[in-house]
């Protein structure tokens, strides 16, 4: 008795798991069913397995190319600087990627197996979160800090990302200090146009109100502030 009920259950659950891994559908934001934050497969699987340093520069291998040796990016900011961002950011942003959630066609084939397997997705966030970038990160055109500095507080940016840029890791709230300026300035209009693919919904409303140059003077704030890792704590 207990056997065949055993056996009807079995084949009444892996058609249905089967299927739920195949209908897996990425909502991106602005598209209906979209939530910030989702917790993906993978990215439950990547939290659950954590990671390890030493493997993780290894695997940081193939993406030297673009993000550098010392994950310092470039300067003009094509690629970001991702040394010292917070492991659940780092996460967050390659699992989604790779789901295709937000979206980076430029970077997908470098990311998705068998380029990196998702045993690898934790090991490189951790190895990112603790890497020392040495070379200066790019400023924008001229000092507009003051400025940025104003309507950064004043549009309440601070309250997730943090008083010195830092962001928030327990949150997933990525750092912004020290970041390139032609990155922040690109992610900012994306942002706001909904082509990233991932973004909370309360930023996308706060950036909106930016004209362009409310946008540089954010983005040139920003990326003059000092790595939070060299903060006293
Ligand atoms: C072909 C160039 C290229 C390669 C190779 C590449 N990336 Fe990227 N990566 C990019 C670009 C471009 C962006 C920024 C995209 C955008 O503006 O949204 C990016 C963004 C990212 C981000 C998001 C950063 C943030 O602040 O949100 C992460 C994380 C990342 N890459 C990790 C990796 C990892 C890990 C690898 C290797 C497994 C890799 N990348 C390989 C081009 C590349
Ligand atoms: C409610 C919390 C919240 C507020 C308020 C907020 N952000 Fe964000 N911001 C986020 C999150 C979360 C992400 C990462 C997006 C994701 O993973 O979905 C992000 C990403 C960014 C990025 C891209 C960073 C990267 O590494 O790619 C920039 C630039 C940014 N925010 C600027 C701002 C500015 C400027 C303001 C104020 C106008 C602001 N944010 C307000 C939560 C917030």
């Amino acid at each position: 008795m207990m056997k065949t009920l055993l056996s009807i259950c079995v084949a009444l659950l892996l058609p249905l798991q089967a299927v739920a891994a195949d209908a897996y559908v990425p909502k991106v934001y602005g598209k209906k069913g979209y939530v910030w934050d989702e917790m993906t497969p993978e990215r439950v699987e990547v939290l659950r397995l954590g990671g390890d340093p030493v493997k993780g520069k290894e695997a940081f291998r193939g993406c030297r190319g673009c993000h550098k040796a010392d994950a310092a990016g470039v300067r003009e900011g094509v690629y970001p600087r991702l040394s010292g961002q917070h492991t659940s950011v780092l996460i967050k942003q390659i699992t989604e990627i790779r789901a295709g959630i937000r979206l980076n066609p430029k970077m997908l084939p470098f990311v998705e197996d068998p380029a990196i397997a998702l045993e690898e997705i934790g090991d490189i966030a951790v190895y990112l979160n603790q890497v020392e970038s040495l070379r200066e990160n790019g400023k924008g055109p001229e000092d507009m800090s003051a400025k940025g500095k104003k309507l950064y507080f004043a549009n309440k940016c601070d309250t997730c990302h943090g008083k010195n840029g830092e962001g928030d890791a327990a949150k997933a709230f990525p750092v912004l200090a020290a970041q390139h300026y032609g990155y922040l300035m690109r992610e900012m209009k994306l942002i706001e146009t909904g082509a990233r693919g991932n973004s909370h919904p309360d930023m996308v409303k706060a950036i909106a109100k930016f004209s362009q140059t409310d946008r540089e003077a954010v983005a040139d704030y920003l990326s003059r502030l000092p790595d939070y890792r060299t903060l006293a704590k």
